[in-house]
């Protein structure tokens, strides 16, 4: 058993090897002039197999797969390979393929590629149908699991932003190639965004591009360089915002260009397994949700924690414990008690932000409506001199771009308008000559939880143990809950895991035997009835001053009115 599970990863390695190969063949660029993939393209290669009549045509529009900014810099031996290369190429393979006798073998040998790319799985991914998920999620493997989502025929968007991760890479290209599967080749568009990676990642983006290339589904992948040149005077949060942006353009250019509409914006992070995103997009589609995430699990000395605390608040602007996957149900992730009951059930819960990992976005909700990711500006930039200046208490919230964005979401969909139940005195004071601002009387605090300090993000530093500020939160004239609630949620379902975790242990804590109560419904299992406002507080997790990722991180107890956000407009 061992030995065959060795020998059939060193098959997927050669294979992939191989694939390297071939990426360099179609791709290379070296000064030799490789033979082009337009050699293939001229006897129509890839528009007889694939041939399809798609706004994401990659056959009728070349720009549709695009590599910008590769990293060209030669590597050790890259002469010697180019030879080999080359020399293959000449003698045994561009005679048959430009070959009029031979040229029928052609597309079955392109078909043959393809399909055997299509059963690309990666090294976890393989492994996905075998976990454990709740309702019964896994059992019914068949392919049509997921028919209605690949039937709609609508687009999907997937960004990938990487910094130095190229250890998930491989991974998540199987993950993308098996979404492709599902929902077609030509219904997606990967944006895949190489943000000064200083390992194998470059190398692996050739691979990428060779196996969406063949595949025929529409790409850009860009390299670039960091915003700051010194690492270590940079400001986390505007870079996260600059990458995604970056990672965003094809998407924006598309809509504004050519009036092309993608249904959803998937983020892949880490590792997440194809069903369990494609069960998101249901959910996402299912609630009209501006934003579902999944769930990210770290290894913690042999446990698995929660580990996304900086960008996650629950419905009450808490932060999420950093609870083991294991925990007892007073003691799980979510602190509010709504969305505690719904995780136990493992059932989709609101939330005041998220991002754990992989998450589905609504762009008709979000981008097609101008909103970008963005950070605070009044950072303290410590190369230039020490101390980190007195801020205002209610200064706006240094946090991450994700937090900025939950925001931004709240307040865009309140401008939408107020909810239909609220009294006639909240709608009068929500007329445009009640706007000016109204004395905040004093709330209390909610008595300090002493975990809610306690812990570390995996994505960045450990928190600093500094107590929450004594700033007392604020009642607001307007409360936020008569406005329309931006619908974010959390699929506990979804599970995102990095290094070193045990999928199949982590699955078993999880969702223990998947066997839920099945008198919950097909419904309930996706769809949340009742919508809350969004928190008058929440808790303001900040990097003052630049520092890279690794810059200390305070916290703080921050009022949020969207009737002041809608004001300030
Ligand atoms: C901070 O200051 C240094 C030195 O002037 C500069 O190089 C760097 O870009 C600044 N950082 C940010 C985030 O503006
Ligand atoms: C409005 O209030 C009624 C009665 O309290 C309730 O049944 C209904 O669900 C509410 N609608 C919304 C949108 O909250
Ligand atoms: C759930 O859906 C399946 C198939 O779609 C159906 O057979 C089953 O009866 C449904 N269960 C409930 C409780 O509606």
């Amino acid at each position: 058993m061992a030995l065959s599970l060795r020998r059939h990863t060193l098959t997927k390695f050669f294979f992939l090897l191989s694939l390297f190969f071939i990426a360099r063949i179609i791709f290379g660029s070296s000064s030799q002039n490789p033979p082009s993939v337009l050699e293939f393209q001229e006897h129509n290669v890839f528009e007889r197999v694939t041939g399809t009549d798609k706004s994401l045509n990659v056959q009728k529009y070349k720009f549709m797969q695009t590599r910008m900014g590769r990293d060209d810099r030669e590597d050790i031996f890259a002469d010697i390979i180019g030879n080999g290369v080359r020399d293959y190429w000449e003698r045994f393979q561009a005679p048959f393929i430009t070959g009029a006798e031979t040229a029928h073998t052609d597309v079955q040998n392109v078909l043959n590629s393809i399909e055997h790319l299509l059963s690309l799985n990666g090294w976890v991914a393989a492994y996905c149908p075998t976990l454990v998920r709740p309702f019964g999620q896994n059992k019914n493997e068949d392919e049509d699991a997921y028919d209605d989502l690949a039937k709609e025929d609508h687009l999907y968007y997937i960004g990938i932003a990487i910094h130095s991760a190229d250890h998930f890479l491989v991974d998540q290209l199987a993950v993308i190639v098996q979404l492709a599967k599902r929902l077609g080749t030509s219904n997606l568009f990967v944006s895949m965004l190489d943000y000064e990676s200083t390992d194998s990642t470059s190398t692996l983006t050739d691979l990428c591009e060779a196996v969406l290339t063949l595949l025929g589904v529409p790409f850009r992948i860009r390299r670039v360089p960091g915003m700051t040149e010194d690492p270590a005077a940079a400001y986390y949060p505007s870079e996260e915002a600059y990458m995604r942006n970056l990672a965003l353009e094809p998407l924006v250019e598309l809509y504004s260009k050519r009036e092309i509409k993608f249904h959803r914006v998937i983020w892949i992070k880490g590792f997440t397994c194809p069903n369990d995103i494609l069960e998101t997009l249901r959910v996402s589609i299912t609630n009209e949700a501006a934003m579902v995430c999944g769930m990210d699990w770290a290894e913690s000395g042999g446990h698995f924690i929660f580990s996304d605390r900086w960008r996650t608040r629950d419905i009450h602007g808490d932060q999420f414990r950093q609870s083991t996957s294991s925990s007892k149900p007073d003691a799980v992730p979510p602190r509010d008690e709504t969305g505690a009951a719904r995780y136990v059930k493992h059932l989709p819960f609101q939330v005041f932000c998220c991002e754990a990992g992989t998450h589905v976005v609504d762009p008709a909700q979000s981008y097609y409506k101008g909103i970008r990711y963005r950070a605070g500006e009044d950072f303290h930039n410590s190369s230039l001199s020490e101390g980190v200046p007195q801020r205002a208490p209610d200064a706006p919230c240094l946090d991450s771009t994700q937090a900025w964005f939950c925001r931004d979401l709240w307040v865009s969909k309140a401008r939408e308008g107020v909810h239909e139940n609220e009294s006639e005195d909240d709608r009068q004071q929500l007329r445009p000559d009640a706007q000016e601002k109204q004395p905040l009387a004093r709330r209390q605090l909610p008595p300090t939880d002493p975990d809610a300090n306690a812990g570390s993000d995996y994505d960045a530093m450990p928190d600093s143990d500094q107590p929450l500020d004594s700033l007392p939160a604020v009642r607001l004239a307007v409360p936020n809950s008569v406005y329309q609630p931006a619908r974010i949620l959390v699929n506990p379902r979804c599970v995102t895991t990095y290094a070193g975790v045990s999928h199949t242990q982590l699955a078993l804590d999880l969702f223990g035997t998947g066997e839920d109560d099945e008198a919950q419904g097909n419904t309930t299992k996706y769809i949340l009835d009742d919508w809350e406002g969004a928190p008058e507080s929440f808790v303001c997790q900040e990097q003052r001053q630049t520092g890279g990722r690794k810059a200390a991180k305070t916290q703080r107890l921050l009022g949020f009115s969207i009737h002041e956000e809608l004001a300030a407009l």
